[in-house]
């Protein structure tokens, strides 16, 4: 079950990059169409949160330290916040659905957002693979400790 969870966490970095790689293809999509970001929003709104939540259940099945198991989850929680941002930027627009210097300062957050999103998802790899070779340990009542 280790594996298994090694691999979904593998599974899930690779949808970050991919992410990133459906961000640029909207972007330079020509002319933009309600299409445009197709790919970008099912693997954002789908694919990453069900990875995250598979991982998270092979993390608690195979008994991995309850901080690793937290930060399984979190790439779940932090699409969470890319949807928050959006939606804040789209109420900070001039009412005609033109964007505004206050809705661009919010929007241009999800680009950080996604950072904080492909960090922690290596970190997961990181260390779901110690995990799964055995040199990852958590002493009973402590965080996990790499050997
Ligand atoms: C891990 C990284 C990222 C995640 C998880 C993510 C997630 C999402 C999600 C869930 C949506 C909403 C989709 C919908 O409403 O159907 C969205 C929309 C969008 N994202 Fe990202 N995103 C990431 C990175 C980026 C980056 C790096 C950019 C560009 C620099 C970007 C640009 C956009 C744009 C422009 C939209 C609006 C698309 C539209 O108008 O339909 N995203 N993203």
């Amino acid at each position: 079950m280790r594996r298994v969870y090694a691999v979904l966490a593998g599974l899930m970095l690779l949808a970050v990059v991919a992410q990133f790689y459906f961000a640029a293809v909207g972007a330079f999509d020509k002319p933009q169409e309600d299409s445009s970001f197709a790919l970008h929003s099912v693997t954002g709104m789908m694919v990453i949160p069900v990875l995250s939540l598979l991982a998270t259940v092979a993390a608690a099945v195979s008994r991995a330290p309850g901080r690793l198991i937290g930060l399984t989850i979190l790439p779940l929680g932090l699409v969470v916040v890319q949807v928050l941002i959006i939606a804040v930027g789209g109420l900070l627009d001039d009412g005609a659905g033109n964007t505004t210097p206050g809705s661009l300062a919010i929007l241009g957050l999800h680009a950080i957002n996604g950072l904080a999103v492909m960090a922690v998802s290596g970190m997961v790899l990181r260390q779901a693979r110690l995990f799964a070779k055995g040199s990852l340990t958590a002493a009973p009542g402590e965080s996990a400790r790499v050997r």
